[in-house]
C-alpha cells in the first residue's frame, strides 16, 4: 500500500466513526510516530515514521484462534491516549535511575463475531510498543499470532537460529531476505545509519516469540506446545509487549531501558536480601574435566575444596561461592535416555553442609547453591518448597539452576522449555524463590524479557554461548569477535552469566579448544558485559598466577550508577564506562576482535569535575591472543574531566580495563 492510499484508509476510518478516534501517536519528542487503521477487510494496521522517514509501511496486526479469526473483521470502536512520565529506582541494574516517559495510544476495537479486542501502543523517545489486549474470549485456543513488520528498505538483521539450544550460539548478520526463523532478539542495521532491537518485554502466560522472514515482512512465530497450539488464553489477558528500538546512535541501543520500562514495577516488598555480588565457584574444573560433579576422586564440591574457595572469596573481595555438585543426582550426568532424578535436600556424603554454612557465615561468604533438572522440570517444581526452605535454613539467598534437555519434562509432558508451559514453569521457580528470600541466576532460560524489574530476585541468566564453550567445544571454542558481538544483541535483553576472567589459556583436555583472548580482554569483560552476579570463572590457583592483574577483578563492582556506550561497532570492538553505584568511581572496559585496534578515551565523556586517578590494565605492544595472550601493561594515570584523550592499543583478542578513582 502507498503512504496515500494509506493515509486515505486513516481519513476513511475517520468518516466511519462517529466521534473521530485518535489513530496515530508520537513519542514525547515526537520524533517516532505511528499510525494505526482498520483497512478494507477490517485488518488492523500500522506504520512507523522515525526522523520523517518511513521505516515500516502498513503491517498487518492479528491473533488467529482456533474457531475466531481475530485478523480482520474489525471496527475502530474507541481510541484513548495517555501520556506516562516517571523515574523509578532500580533494585540494582546498569543504572540506579530510569526515565519511563512514553504516550500511550489505546485502541479498542469491536470484531464481528462480538470479541472485542484491544491494540495498545505505547511510543518512547527510544522505540515503540505494542499489545494485545483481550478482556474476555469464548475461544481460548490461539493458534498464531499475526504480528508482521513490513520494512522501508531492507535490514541487515544479526541473529541467531530458533533451533538453536538453549540460544547458545554465535550470532550471524544476514539480509533479511536471507533469514529463515530465528529466535527473539534480533538486531537491525540499515545502511542510513539506523539501528532498531526488536525482542518482547514483559513475557507471562504466554510463549516465548521468534520471527520468520516470508511474503516480503517479518512474521511472528510462537513457540508452540507439542499439541501443536501456540498458547492456551486465560482473560482478561494482555499478551507481552512487542518492541522496537529505534536510534541513529549505536549507544541508543545500549542505553535504551524501554525493555525494562515495558515490565511491571517491582513485586517483592523486602528487596534488601537480594544483593548484586562477583563470585568465584567450584565450576570452571568440571568444565576442564580436571573435577567431577559426582563424588569419586575428582569430586569438586568437597567440604575442603569449599572451604578453599571459601577463604578464597573471602580474602579476596568476593561475596559468593558456588557449589555445583553438592547433590546427589549426578551418577547419570551425560547418560543418554536417563531422566534425571536429582535431590535438592540431600548433600553428597563429602559435603558438610552443617559446617560449610557455619564457615561460610563466620567468613561473611554467600554459598550459592546450584540446582541441574536435566530437564526434569516436573520434579524440581514437585520440590520447589523444600529446596528453597532448604536453602533458607542454612542461610543461602542465590541459586543457579540449570535445564540441560533439548526439551523438558513439565507438568504438562514433553515441552519446549520457550512454550507457554516453560514459560509458566520459570515464573513458578522465580515467585516461589522470592517467598523464601532466595536469588536465581537461570541457565538454560527462556529468553530474558524484563522480568527482573517485577522480580529483582531473577539477577540473571544464560541464553547465551558463554565461557564455557571455549573449555570443551569441539570447534576450538569462539571466535574473539563474539564478545564484540554480544554487547549489541544478547546482553540487550538483560544480565547474563558469560563468566569471564579466565587467567589460565593452556587446556591439556581439548589442546585445541581455549579462550581465544588476552588476558587484559579478559578484565575489560567485567565491565562490557553486565551481570549482577558476576562469576570470575577460573580457579583460585590460577588467579594467583598474575596476582596484579587479579587486582583489577578484585575491586570491580557489578551494581551500577550508570552505563555508557563510548565507542563500537557490532562485531568489531566495544568500550564501554560504567560509574559504580553511589559512588563517583568508573570502571571502562573494551574489548576487539581478531583485529588489533587503537581507540581513544576521552574522558569529558563521562567524568565529572574532580582529579581522578585512573589504573590502565591494557595489551603490551607484543600482545596477541594466540600466541602472547598473557602480556599486559599496567599503568597509572592523574586525570580529570580536561585531559589530554587518551589513545589504547588492543591486541588481536585483546582489551583493555580501567580503574578510574576519585
Ligand atoms: C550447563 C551450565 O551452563 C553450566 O554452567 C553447568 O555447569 C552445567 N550445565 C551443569 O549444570
Ligand atoms: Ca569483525
Amino acid at each position: 500500500m502507498k503512504t496515500s492510499q494509506f493515509l486515505l484508509g486513516i481519513f476513511l476510518c475517520f468518516s466511519l466513526v462517529a466521534c473521530q478516534p485518535q489513530t496515530s501517536v508520537s513519542s514525547p519528542d515526537g520524533n517516532i510516530s505511528v499510525e494505526c487503521t482498520i483497512d478494507s477487510i477490517g485488518t488492523p494496521m500500522y506504520r512507523v515514521i522515525c526522523n520523517g522517514k518511513e521505516v515500516i509501511t502498513p503491517s498487518s496486526l492479528g491473533l488467529q484462534f482456533a474457531h475466531t479469526d481475530l485478523t480482520s473483521g474489525f471496527m475502530i470502536k474507541s481510541s484513548k491516549c495517555n501520556e506516562y512520565n516517571d523515574t523509578w529506582e532500580t533494585t540494582w541494574g546498569e543504572d540506579h535511575y530510569i526515565v519511563n516517559h512514553y504516550n500511550e495510544l489505546l485502541f479498542t476495537l469491536q470484531h464481528t463475531s462480538g470479541t472485542e479486542m484491544g491494540i495498545c501502543f505505547r511510543i518512547f523517545n527510544d522505540g515503540w510498543a505494542m499489545r494485545y489486549v483481550l478482556p474476555e474470549l469464548a475461544d481460548t485456543v490461539l493458534v498464531k499470532e499475526c504480528t508482521s513488520y513490513r520494512f522501508a528498505q531492507p535490514p541487515t538483521v544479526w541473529s541467531i537460529p530458533w533451533e538453536t539450544e538453549y540460544y547458545e550460539a554465535l550470532w550471524q548478520p544476514q539480509r533479511i531476505s536471507e533469514i529463515d526463523t530465528v529466535c527473539s532478539p534480533i538486531t537491525l542495521e540499515w545502511e542510513d545509519g539506523l539501528y532498531a532491537w526488536m525482542h518482547e518485554a514483559a513475557l507471562h502466560d504466554y510463549p516465548a516469540q521468534n520471527y520468520y522472514y516470508a511474503n516480503g515482512q517479518l512474521n511472528t512465530y510462537l513457540t508452540p506446545w507439542q499439541s501443536g497450539d501456540a498458547a492456551y488464553i486465560q482473560t482478561p489477558f494482555a499478551t507481552p509487549w512487542r518492541m522496537m528500538v529505534l536510534t541513529s546512535k549505536l549507544s541508543g541501543l545500549v542505553e535504551s531501558r524501554m525493555l525494562l520500562n515495558l515490565n511491571e514495577p517491582c513485586k517483592i516488598e523486602d528487596t534488601s536480601w537480594i544483593k548484586p555480588m562477583k563470585f568465584i565457584g567450584i565450576w570452571w574444573g568440571m568444565h576442564l574435566k580436571t573435577m567431577t560433579w559426582h563424588q569419586g576422586p575428582l569430586h569438586g564440591a568437597t567440604t575442603e575444596n569449599m572451604k578453599r574457595y571459601i577463604d578464597f572469596a573471602a580474602d579476596n573481595g568476593f561475596g559468593g561461592v558456588l557449589a555445583e555438585g553438592w547433590n546427589i543426582g549426578w551418577e547419570d550426568w551425560g547418560k543418554e535416555d536417563v531422566v534425571a532424578q536429582f535431590s535438592f535436600t540431600e548433600p553428597y556424603s563429602d559435603y558438610d553442609i552443617k559446617y560449610l554454612t557455619d564457615y561460610a557465615h563466620q567468613r561473611g561468604v554467600q554459598i550459592i547453591f546450584h540446582h541441574e533438572t536435566q530437564g526434569n522440570a516436573a520434579s524440581y517444581q514437585r520440590q520447589l518448597d523444600t529446596a528453597f526452605a532448604y536453602m533458607q535454613q542454612h542461610g543461602m539467598h542465590a541459586v543457579k539452576t540449570g535445564y540441560v534437555a533439548p526439551t523438558i519434562q513439565t507438568i504438562d509432558g514433553v515441552q519446549y522449555n520457550r512454550s507457554q508451559s516453560g514459560v509458566r514453569h520459570y515464573r513458578k521457580v522465580i515467585e516461589t524463590a522470592a517467598k523464601y528470600q532466595v536469588s536465581i541466576d537461570n541457565h538454560e532460560p527462556v529468553m530474558p524479557t524484563g522480568l527482573q524489574r517485577t522480580y529483582p530476585n531473577l539477577m540473571t541468566q544464560e541464553g547465551i554461548r558463554g565461557q564455557e564453550w571455549n573449555a570443551w567445544s569441539v570447534d576450538g571454542g569462539s571466535p574473539a569477535e563474539h564478545v564484540t558481538v554480544l554487547p549489541f544483541t544478547r546482553m540487550l535483553a538483560g544480565p547474563a552469566d558469560y563468566t569471564p576472567g579466565v587467567f589460565n589459556f593452556d587446556n591439556p583436555v581439548h589442546p585445541n579448544t581455549r579462550v581465544h583472548a588476552t588476558l587484559a580482554n579478559q578484565l575489560g569483560l567485567f565491565v562490557v558485559l553486565y551481570s549482577p552476579l558476576q562469576m570470575a570463572c577460573d580457579l583460585p590457583e590460577n588467579y594467583m598466577l598474575h596476582p596484579d592483574e587479579f587486582e583489577f577483578i578484585r575491586r570491580v563492582p557489578c551494581d551500577w550508577e550508570k552505563s555508557l556506550l563510548l565507542d563500537g561497532k557490532i562485531g568489531d570492538y566495544v568500550v564501554m564506562a560504567r560509574q559504580e553505584r553511589n559512588t563517583h568511581n568508573w570502571y571502562v572496559g573494551a574489548v576487539t576482535d581478531e583485529q588489533p585496534r587503537i581507540v581513544t578515551i576521552h574522558w569529558n565523556e563521562f567524568l565529572e569535575e574532580g582529579d581522578y586517578q585512573a589504573i590502565i590494565y591494557r595489551d603490551s605492544a607484543n600482545a596477541d591472543w594466540q600466541s602472547n595472550p598473557y602480556a599486559t601493561n599496567i599503568d597509572t594515570l592523574l586525570v580529570n574531566k580536561k585531559s589530554q584523550p587518551l589513545s589504547i592499543h588492543m591486541a588481536a583478542g585483546g582489551g583493555f580495563a580501567i580503574r578510574v578513582e576519585e
